[in-house]
């Protein structure tokens, strides 16, 4: 027998697994929904450019962890490593810039990367995302990450830490990566292939390099802060200044710069605290892209957003025991039928109980009672309806109550409203 198996880094997700990714999509597109963001669902798939040149060509996620190929007319096609650039070229294509105020889409599905499997870390994995367009004061960026906040507080995550920097705007950039490629200049002998290549490339990406993470010349690296610009400092001081008023717990960190090269100014992440091995893991994370689209396109519009794993969130919620409160299990009736007859109308009974959004459910091949207590038994049933000559000549079927162990005759008009309760 051929041995058929799941790729390295993918999941299957069937029954409660698959419930609880389906709880979380549901839930924060709904809150997602409160702030005004419509859905928008893109292809798997996108053109190779999209990602290479908006994610840039020297972060990890393009250069190493690409699922890249040449489809049969010999186009080079990329399954989306992310959501921000392929919902980019949605935007633009069905010119939404053409929309007054802000445009808000909220997006989830899977995204794939060659990254090395590991606790919340795999090749094929969930987002939910959020993308805002359009010209907008920093009370969108406070906005934005609130959003995402309260989606974890909303699910009954605790220990969320929000990291949060500016990496300021274009100028800014240009002023500190010239200042790394001074400082890295003694170092980069000792550095990676990759960052050898980086310092002249892109020196930003070298700090969050993974293979030189601990490195020496890691630990005293110049601190953005002070090459921003008096516009950018500004910016970020208003972010900081408005997410004070909320109270939410925040870390500025000066060396996060995340992975992407699309970000200016603000950008954050949701480090989760936790006592187990997901102790550290980024939840979400995001930031402002204010050059993204006019680069694509030439349209001046700033975006910004942020997605977050739905696997990470799900662990999550099992580590912090939160998935019990949620996932109760709905009652479900099973609809005996004790001859041929009383079976097809055990059918028709379920049918109507379905349809009024009640689980119902018939033993397919057996007419004994035996074999449908059984299967009463293996689904816990609250309810059994049986149906034999007698009840379906007079319409009124004895219903037992698995649970408190009672047995009632129900007429047939008047059997929904009784499962009900
Ligand atoms: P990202 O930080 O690359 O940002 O990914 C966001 C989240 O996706 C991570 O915090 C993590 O929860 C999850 N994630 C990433 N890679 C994996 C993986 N290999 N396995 C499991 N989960 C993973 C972005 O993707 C940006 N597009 C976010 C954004 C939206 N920025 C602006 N708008």
């Amino acid at each position: 027998m051929a041995n058929y198996q799941k790729i390295k880094g993918t999941q299957d997700f069937y029954d409660l697994s698959a419930k609880k990714l389906t709880y979380i999509e549901d839930f924060a597109s709904e809150v997602a929904e409160s702030y005004g963001c419509k859905h928008i669902i893109t292809p798997i798939f996108e053109a190779t450019e999209v990602f290479v040149k908006n994610v840039g060509e020297d972060s990890d996620v393009v250069s190493k962890e690409m699922y890249t190929f040449l489809d049969k007319g010999h186009r080079s096609i990329t399954l989306r490593p992310e959501g921000t650039a392929a919902i980019a070229r949605s935007f633009i294509e069905n010119k939404m810039y053409a929309n007054p105020g802000l445009t808000k889409y909220y997006y989830y599905g899977p995204m794939f990367r060659h990254e090395r499997p590991q606790v919340g870390r795999y090749r094929e994995f969930n987002q939910f995302g959020i993308e805002v367009y359009g010209n907008a004061s920093y009370l969108l960026d406070v906005d934005v990450i609130l959003s995402a906040y309260n989606i974890f507080n909303g699910l009954g995550i605790k220990n969320v830490t929000i990291k949060i920097n500016s990496i300021g705007n274009f100028e800014s950039r240009q002023n500190y990566s010239k200042a790394l490629k001074e400082y890295f200049k003694d170092y980069v002998e000792t550095m990676c292939d990759d960052c050898k290549r980086r310092i002249n490339t892109n020196p930003m990406r070298i700090l969050d390099c993974k293979v030189d993470k601990e490195h020496v010349a890691l630990k005293n690296v110049p601190c953005i802060n002070d090459y921003l610009t008096l516009e950018s400092k500004e910016y970020f001081e208003n972010v900081l200044r408005v997410l004070d008023e909320f109270k939410v717990p925040y870390i500025v960190d000066y060396n996060l710069v995340r992975g992407l090269d699309y970000y200016t100014d603000t950008v954050f992440e949701f480090i989760i605290n936790s006592d187990d091995e997901l102790n550290g893991l980024a939840l979400g994370g995001g930031g402002k892209y204010a050059s993204m689209i006019s680069s694509m396109c030439g349209i001046d519009v700033p975006g910004i957003g942020f997605a977050f794993g739905l696997e990470r969130i799900s662990a999550v919620m099992d580590s912090q025991n939160i998935w019990k409160n949620i996932l109760n299990e709905k009652d479900n009736v099973v609809v005996m039928g004790l001859d041929e007859k009383s079976k097809l109308e055990s059918l028709k009974v379920a049918d109507e109980l379905r349809k009024a959004g009640i689980e119902a459910q018939i033993d397919y091949n057996s007419c004994t009672m035996k074999a449908q207590f059984k299967l009463a038994d293996r689904l816990k049933s609250k309810y059994i309806v049986i149906i034999g000559e007698e009840e379906r000549l007079s319409e009124i079927y004895t219903v037992k109550n698995t649970e408190l162990k009672t047995q009632e005759k129900v007429e047939k008009n008047k059997l929904i409203d009784y499962l009900r309760g």
